[in-house]
């Protein structure tokens, strides 16, 4: 009971070879060919990227310098003096060949509608969304922000904000009005694209309604393009909405939008992501760099073949999507399938219905979701045929070894190599993955750098870990999807990214490197949590309660969590006067969720008298964590505290909480339970 991924003790720490048939069709067929590539890679990067730039990426111009990267500044440039456009890569460029009329996008609605576009009808919807831009007055350059769910119009939007040179940052739909007016403000948007709601898990969420609060104090915002999803009712602000399908239509849109020559460091996109401190950051990725990093890594990585169905489940409003939905899979012609629902909606084998309908062949979840679908009984696996799968992927935080072994077992038969992913919104793609068909997969590690990715492991003094040691990841040299700063504000990247071991990237991960040079990801080392692969700051959340007029201090810290990863728990201190109590949680959840949004509202709220700080004032989130996590007996010292007695305290407020949360639990699972026998 309880957790439901069945342990498969015997073969925990079990290396699972490429299959034979996989590897005999793989673009890398062994171990050994990998490390000449990976080795040539190392040595000669200008000859490398070259290479990869000609074979992959239509230029309209070429560079004149491969690269010039320097982290100590940190100043990175990629294919100097060349120019591109990164939709006439992802479109026009598949319309001179047999690809004209080939499956592009696929997309799946949450309630079985479909849409199918193909390279050419793409191509003509872009174009005409490219040219609505244009005549909102959109130009090279300007920002615009999209809050939209997954329908096809934002991938769209994306392609034709890039064909015009438009810079596009798309905010997730999960988040808060505050969220979206704080990240329009802060990159300048001229365009908000949304639309009137979103559909999630049978729900309607009110997106414009959110863009309206939003767009009280977002000055730089001259017009909102509305879509119509759910068809409920919105109020429009005359001279600055408009409702975007009437528009789209208008006989003088023309359906051929000339591609902007873009240069190779030009921006393509600002995307936000938590850090430890502060406001979300809002990360710039550049055109050439980026486009061929995630063409590459989409190729090898996911061994694409023409023949290929690909599916990634993630959303765009994060990374994942940009790269692997849209961006890797259009440049390469493959064909990309979008869904709108979420895994368990209306029944627990949507995913799996989706991929036997479609015949998916490639497959890239998170370990969230195979955690919760594995809960859900392995009945639910065998209700459709699957069998078209030749390949899984995972991405979002490290795979536990039960549940790699699940999808090992039930969703690819034996018969499917795993990848397991590891990159960031940072790194533009994929950076450590060991290639499907050539190195043996070790569950529960990513495995080999990609090439042209030099990672190492550091120890706090700046020294590398030897063998299955624990240190910092960081990455030695640049590669070409790296984020080129944090947009407004170079000082807080130099600082976030290049000043920790200096000379190299630091990724704000813990690692350790096995003796087959496979590397093992250990969680954030920073103050960020991973919720359901969603990355949240502490600071954050804690920014938003301490709103709250009840509220003097807070402090958050990630607690383990059997299927989100990462819960987050809140330790609460009230300000005089105020008393703690069920309807003040709910308040404060309700804050979390105003300020940022559902996917930050904390598990457990434990109210205390007093944190645990430093004499100078520093909240000691370490201390924090080992009561969360039931391991008081390792706190260690704590007489440099302010005031040691708070620990205890809160050690005994935490077995209250705990209790509370032991009893929950047990109630849900007795409910399942029962649940589960009858539904499958
Ligand atoms: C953080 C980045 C880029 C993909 C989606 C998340 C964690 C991501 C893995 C993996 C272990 C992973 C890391 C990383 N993470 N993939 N395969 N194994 N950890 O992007 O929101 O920028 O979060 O996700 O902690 O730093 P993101």
């Amino acid at each position: 009971m309880g957790n439901r991924i069945i342990p498969v003790p015997h073969e925990e720490h079990k290396i699972f070879p490429p299959p034979e048939e996989f590897s005999k069709k793989a673009h890398v067929k062994s171990e050994t060919e990998y490390s000449e590539i990976y080795r040539k890679s190392i040595e000669d990067p200008e000859g490398f990227w070259a290479d990869m730039a000609e074979k992959n990426i239509t230029w309209f111009k070429k560079w004149e310098k491969v690269m010039d990267c320097d982290f100590s500044k940190p100043d990175i440039k990629y294919f100097i003096g060349a120019q591109l456009n990164v939709s006439y890569n992802c479109l026009d460029r598949h319309l001179k060949t047999y690809r004209k009329n080939k499956a592009a996008l696929i997309w799946e609605g949450e309630n079985g509608e479909n849409k199918t576009f193909t390279y050419q009808e793409l191509h003509r919807h872009v174009c005409r969304f490219a040219n609505l831009l244009k005549k909102l007055g959109v130009k090279k350059g300007d920002r615009v922000v999209f809050y939209l769910p997954m329908i096809p119009e934002l991938a769209i939007g994306l392609l034709a904000c890039s064909r015009i040179g438009a810079v596009h940052s798309v905010v997730f739909g999960g988040f808060s009005a505050t969220a979206l007016r704080e990240r329009i403000n802060d990159c300048q948007a001229k365009v908000l694209v949304t639309c009137d709601g979103s559909f999630r898990a049978g729900k309607v969420i009110p997106l414009k309604n959110n863009a309206d609060s939003a767009l009280l104090e977002t000055p730089t915002v001259k017009q909102c393009l509305v879509f119509n999803r759910t068809g409920i009712t919105i109020k429009m602000t005359e001279g600055r909405d408009i409702f975007a399908e009437k528009a789209l239509a208008d006989e003088n849109i023309s359906s051929w939008c000339k591609p902007e020559e873009m240069d190779a460091e030009d921006p393509l996109f600002i995307l936000y992501t938590s850090g430890s401190t502060g406001k979300p950051k809002g990360l710039l990725h550049t055109t050439a760099g980026y486009l061929l990093y995630t063409a590459v890594t989409f190729k090898y990585i996911f061994d694409y073949h023409e023949e290929d169905t690909f599916w990634c489940t993630a959303d765009i409003g994060w990374i994942t999507g940009h790269s692997y939905i849209v961006y890797g899979p259009l440049c390469n012609g493959a064909t990309s399938i979008m869904f709108e629902g979420v895994p368990t909606y209306p029944h627990p084998d949507r995913y799996w219905e989706i991929v036997e309908k479609y015949k998916v062949n490639v497959f890239y979840t998170a370990p969230t979701v195979i955690r919760s679908l594995a809960r859900e009984g392995e009945a639910w696996t065998k209700k459709r045929d699957i069998s078209s799968l030749r390949l899984l992927g995972s991405v979002g935080e490290p795979i536990n070894p039960e549940a790699w072994l699940w999808y090992h077992h039930n969703i690819g038969k034996e018969r499917c190599p795993i990848v397991d992913t590891w990159w960031q919104t940072e790194t533009g793609g994929i950076l450590i993955s060991s290639l499907p068909g050539a190195v043996p997969m070790n569950p529960g590690a990513a495995g080999r750098p990609f090439f042209g990715v030099q990672p190492a492991v550091m120890k706090a003094d700046g020294s590398p870990a030897g063998e299955n040691e624990d240190g910092a990841l960081v990455i030695k040299n640049a590669w070409p999807g790296i984020t080129r700063t944090i947009y407004g504000n170079p000082k807080r990247y130099k600082e976030t990214y290049f000043s920790q071991h200096k000379g190299n990237y630091f990724s704000g991960d813990g690692a350790k490197v096995d003796k087959n040079g496979d590397y093992h990801l250990l969680g954030r080392i920073d103050d960020v949590i991973n919720v359901s692969g969603h990355r949240l700051g502490t600071a954050e959340i804690e920014s938003s309660l301490v709103v709250h007029p009840a509220v003097a201090e807070a402090a958050i810290v990630g607690f383990p969590h059997e299927i989100k990863g990462q819960g987050i728990f809140a330790f609460v201190m009230l300000n005089s006067g105020f008393q703690s109590s069920k309807d003040l949680e709910k308040e404060l959840v309700k804050q979390t969720r105003k300020d940022i949004g559902p996917i930050a509202k904390p598990d457990a709220i434990q109210f205390v008298e007093g944190l645990p700080k430093t004499r100078s004032g520093k909240i000691m989130r370490r201390i924090l964590r080992k009561i969360v996590e039931d391991k008081a007996d390792e706190i260690g010292d704590i007489t440099t505290l302010a005031d040691p007695t708070v620990v205890e305290k809160i050690i005994e407020g935490r077995e209250a909480v705990s209790s509370k949360q032991r009893e929950k639990r047990e109630k849900r699972e007795t409910m399942e339970g029962g649940k589960r026998k009858d539904s499958t």
